[in-house]
């Protein structure tokens, strides 16, 4: 089995020595709930690294009060289990890496409660401040904040060489590669592409909360994307404007609400007016039940 590390000092203490001993090391964080695409980073790794940590962490500060941080899968056993088949070096699971009213409410969610926390004595936070505004920022003000705080943490704890994430968050990769760049921290980071389920619908561990009707709707959201890169790339001339109501159509016929379809600059994220002058990422969120589900495509029509 796959050696589980809790401690942050034990953990840097293993990752030193792995260090010393002339290895390369890289760090996969995840929330657990492990399916194909966690894999695939996992996968990635073991090609840039010799040794691999993958963090499993349902991170609180990343989940505001009405979100589902008391009923996120936790499902440690069959995580490590996976694991130990590509074999990981070590996992790292910590309790917890607040202090404060953050740490107490995980504590509750250990003992059954579905309270979600805010941290109190916890004090310093990253913010990357515009890149963390528009997209899921705008319905999940906090998320971002929470993100690149628990990944900063996560980062000073395993003092990776590289460390992958997945595309299919894109926002929060394009958070991460500038925190990265602004905080000088000297760590490599990979972005791979989106895993996804045969019927095309993005591979999250929130899939298992849908119904069987809506897993097979929600592959609407991709389908769409896929048409409008294909017109794109074709040559076929398409709004912004237009984009969006065919993406956002396909959705609302499928049963989905939308939270947002929008087209940005794929590497800042502004709002672009020209398809054509750059290349761009198609970014939706949309409900299915109460499943808030997202995905994205990159267009290169320049
Ligand atoms: P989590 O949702 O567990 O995802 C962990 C990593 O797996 C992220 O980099 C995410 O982008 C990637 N991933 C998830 N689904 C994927 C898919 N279908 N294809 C490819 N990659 C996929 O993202 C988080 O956790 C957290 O926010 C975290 C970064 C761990 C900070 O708490």
């Amino acid at each position: 089995m796959v050696q589980v590390l809790a401690d942050p000092g034990e953990t840097r203490a293993f990752t030193r020595r792995a260090r010393t001993a002339g290895k390369r090391i890289a760090l996969v964080p995840t929330m657990g709930n492990l399916h194909a695409g966690h894999l695939a980073l996992v996968e990635k790794a073991r090609e840039l690294a010799d040794v691999i940590i993958v963090s499993i962490y349902v991170n609180p500060t990343q989940f505001s009060t009405n979100e589902d941080f008391g009923i996120y899968p936790r499902t440690r056993e069959q995580d490590r289990a996976l694991l130990s088949e590509l074999e990981v070096d070590a996992t790292f699971e910590p309790f917890s890496l607040y202090t404060g009213r953050a740490a107490a409410a995980e504590g509750q969610h250990l003992a059954g409660s579905e309270a979600a926390p805010a941290a109190e004595s916890h004090e310093t936070y990253i913010q990357v401040e515009r890149l963390q505004q528009p997209l899921c920022g705008k319905s999940r003000p906090h998320f971002f904040k929470g993100v690149a705080t628990v990944v900063a943490k996560l980062f000073n704890i395993v003092e990776p060489d590289v460390a992958v994430f997945g595309k299919k968050d894109y926002q929060q990769w394009r958070v991460l590669c500038r925190m990265v760049r602004d905080l000088d921290f000297g760590i490599e980071i990979v972005g791979m592409p989106t895993a996804r389920e045969s019927n095309g619908l993005a591979m999250s561990s929130r899939n298992s909360m849908l119904s069987t009707e809506d897993r097979k709707r929600a592959a609407c959201i991709y389908h769409s994307l896929k048409s409008i890169q294909k017109d794109l790339q074709s040559g076929q001339f398409h709004s912004v404007h237009a984009l969006q109501s065919i993406v956002a159509g396909a959705i609302t016929d499928n049963g989905g609400r939308i939270d947002y379809v929008e087209v940005m600059d794929a590497g800042e994220l502004t709002a672009v007016q020209e398809v054509r002058d750059q290349p761009v990422v198609v970014a939706v969120a949309a409900f299915f039940g109460t499943v808030r589900l997202i995905d994205n495509i990159e267009i290169d029509a320049t």
